[in-house]
């Protein structure tokens, strides 16, 4: 078997995408319907700071180049700094990156660049503040604003913002995105709505379609970029007249599945093997068996992780082709 991560379709997995926490001080509609909250009792269950980095060690022993720390909202673990330092000191970890709701943004972000962080995805659904408010149940637009224009002076490889797509809230508005990205150098992403297990009434009243935003980028001179090598799930359109970059998530769409390049796993340590998978594997004791074993040999530079290597190898055999293929009616979990 190879040192790799690679499925039964030859797909390889150099990036992990790691919920660092639950919780949320956000009430985004699609995530939270009708003002639920999550059970304050996981975040006592969050994997701890030497628990990732072991993870985070094991997955770059298996090729991983790319972690991507999520939530729930990251920036409400108080050691995200700690996090993002020790993620970034692994060999083999070149990319660490950040998806948040842009809460802390201006408060914090110059540390999370102090700590090494790279990339920045923020969720900003809406540029009418009411509009965002209602959204979100956080009236912060312009703070969030704010904090953007403060994080694009500090040398991020990639700052991007997602906006998932809802008929009634902002299908209207493409001119106002559009005009946001005429003069800043980043990467505007409309996200089709996810049905998840608790927004089937949401998902069904709001889920809009990006296919006529995409022929009308095109009509305007739009132009559809050859995507890098994974590149990840964004289409990117180019223009010339414009600094930034609109990209699309299409989640529905055939063979969105076939560059997967990631795996998942959630803040109490399960693996999962897609975005739309709902079941998933514990890891914890494996990486609790390493520690114990760590602590034993006084070895703590170097963990021996071979066993929970090849536990992973041989989860990623599992992977289905595609998620549509297996979760019609399930939807897609809820940690993105
Ligand atoms: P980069 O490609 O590194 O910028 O990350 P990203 O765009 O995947 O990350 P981000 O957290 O900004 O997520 C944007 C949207 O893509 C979210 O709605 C994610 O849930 C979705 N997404 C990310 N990965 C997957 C995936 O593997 N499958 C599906 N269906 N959606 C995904
Ligand atoms: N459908 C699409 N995107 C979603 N996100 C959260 N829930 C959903 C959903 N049901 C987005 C957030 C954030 C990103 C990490 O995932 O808006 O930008
Ligand atoms: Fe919080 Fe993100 Fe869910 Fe909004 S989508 S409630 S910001 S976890």
């Amino acid at each position: 078997m190879s040192n790799r991560l690679e499925d039964n379709f030859g797909r390889r997995f150099s990036y992990l995408r790691l919920s660092i926490t639950e919780q949320c001080n956000f009430r985004c509609q699609y995530c939270l319907p009708d003002g639920s909250s999550v059970d304050a009792s996981c975040s006592k269950a969050e994997l701890t700071l030497p628990e990732i980095e072991i993870l985070v060690r094991s997955f770059a022993a298996l090729g991983t180049k790319k972690v991507r720390i999520s939530g729930g909202e990251p920036s409400l673990r108080k050691d995200l700094c700690a996090i993002i330092r020790t993620i970034k000191a692994i060999p083999g970890i070149e990319t660490v990156a950040l998806s948040t709701n842009g809460y802390r943004l201006k408060k914090d972000v110059v540390a999370w660049r102090e700590a090494g962080l790279d990339q920045l995805n923020i969720s900003i659904d809406s540029l009418d503040a009411a509009t965002f408010a209602l959204i979100t149940g956080q009236d912060r637009l312009s703070d969030i604003l704010e904090g953007l224009e403060l994080a694009s002076e500090l040398g991020f490889s990639a700052i991007k913002i997602n906006t998932v797509l809802l008929k009634f809230y902002n299908a209207m508005a493409l001119p106002d995105f559009l005009a946001f990205v005429q003069k800043r150098n980043i990467s505007l992403r409309f996200i089709e709505l996810m049905q998840t297990g608790d927004s089937n009434a949401f998902f069904k009243k709001q889920q809009q379609s990006a296919s006529a935003w995409c022929e009308q980028l095109q009509q305007q001179g739009w132009q559809l970029q050859t995507p890098a090598l994974h590149a990840g799930p964004a289409r990117e359109y180019q223009h010339p007249d414009y600094q930034g970059k609109i990209g699309f998530i299409t989640p529905y769409s055939e063979h969105f599945c076939d560059d997967c390049n990631r795996l998942r796993v959630s803040s109490t340590g399960q693996l999962f093997l897609c975005l739309f998978a709902e079941e998933h594997q514990n890891l914890r004791p494996l990486l609790q068996a390493v520690m114990r074993q760590n602590e034993s040999s006084q070895n703590q530079q170097k963990p021996d992780t071979q066993v929970l290597q090849q536990w992973l190898q041989q989860q990623v055999q599992q992977k289905t082709a595609s998620h549509l293929l297996t979760t019609q009616q399930t939807g897609a979990t809820r940690h993105f």
